[in-house]
């Protein structure tokens, strides 16, 4: 058999691809040392806990944390990230990526895809980008979720072939997300370095509501842009509602972890939201060192995937 025809408008990361891959491992430290612990999730309608710590978790190993520790580049990137993510570039970014003319391909063919595109430039790294999809899709499978978390678990940082369709740079893909529009919470990493985005002095989005209205739900909200946001588009026709907003608020820490924005959130968010609270412990302890054997688990991901998407969607 043939392999697959992929259709790829444009490889074009703007920045060099060894110093994406390493900022997406300094960033997943830096959050493994702020969220050491994970956190219990308890079912009141059925009295039972509904999620359990992955077994290989090495969170333990990360609690002394202190920002003196931070790496200068996660530092640079964060100061970046919150300089430049306001309405506006939100907006822009939107209208660029929204109309997914960047690629026609499988969901399993953007897995090794972005594998392929992030790992090579870098043989030092410690955890491929498959291995971190697959990790945590492992995880949830042999916590006994239901099949679509799995595939959640296995597709959720796809969007981070955004990097390579144009991006400006890594503040536009990856990093914790936060909404724009009105005050940005001290709940966000790294409160501080929003004091030179243009928005924080700005009237209309300064207050603690900024354009929005209470609770008014954060379909209605626009969230810093990021591979979150861009992985939501892409898969939001083919997955259950659970398992896209999972993707689309997953690095939404200043809520999932900090609360810092129930203010702006309706009935169905804090209803949606417990899933997130689910997921994340999977995204984030379920490293080890010991990586996942991709061929021999490739025949069960791809019947997962058939399950839900057609043979080729749209990136
Ligand atoms: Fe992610
Ligand atoms: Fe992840």
């Amino acid at each position: 058999m043939s392999p697959p025809t992929i259709k790829i408008n444009s490889i074009n990361p703007s920045q060099p691809v060894d110093s994406f891959e390493e900022i997406c491992e300094e960033i997943d430290t830096l959050l493994l040392s702020r969220y050491p612990l994970k956190p219990v999730i308890y079912d009141s309608s059925s009295s039972s806990i509904v999620s359990s710590p992955p077994s290989n978790s090495t969170s333990s190993s990360f609690r002394d944390y202190t920002s003196s520790l931070t790496p200068p580049r996660v530092i640079k990137f964060y100061q970046e990230q919150h300089e430049k993510q306001t309405v506006s570039s939100v907006k822009e970014k939107r209208n660029q990526f929204s109309s997914l003319n960047h690629a026609k391909m499988s969901v399993w063919d953007a897995l090794e895809l972005l594998n392929t595109l992030v790992d090579n430039s870098d043989p030092d790294t410690e955890l491929s980008q498959i291995e971190h999809c697959l990790q945590t899709s492992e995880a949830l499978r042999k916590d006994g979720q239901p099949r679509w978390l799995i595939l959640t678990g296995l597709i959720h940082d796809l969007g981070k072939l955004l990097f390579f369709y144009g991006a400006e740079g890594q503040w536009d893909v990856v990093g914790d997300t936060f909404p724009v529009g009105c005050a940005f919470s001290p709940s966000i990493i790294f409160p501080e370095f929003f004091k030179n985005n243009p928005d924080y002095s700005n009237s209309k989005y300064n207050t603690l509501y900024g354009i929005y209205e209470p609770n008014c739900g954060l379909d209605n909200v626009l969230m810093s842009y990021g591979h979150d946001e861009y992985m939501y588009q892409v898969v939001k026709n083919y997955l259950p509602p659970e398992a896209n907003y999972i993707i689309r608020y997953h690095s939404f820490y200043a809520q999932h972890r900090e609360n810092g924005y129930s203010h702006l959130m309706n009935k169905y968010d804090h209803e949606m939201m417990k899933w997130v609270k689910i997921f994340n412990p999977f995204d984030l302890y379920s490293k080890s060192d010991d990586p996942p054997n991709i061929q021999e688990l490739k025949s069960y991901y791809i019947e997962l995937i058939n399950e839900y998407f057609p043979e080729e969607i749209c990136w």
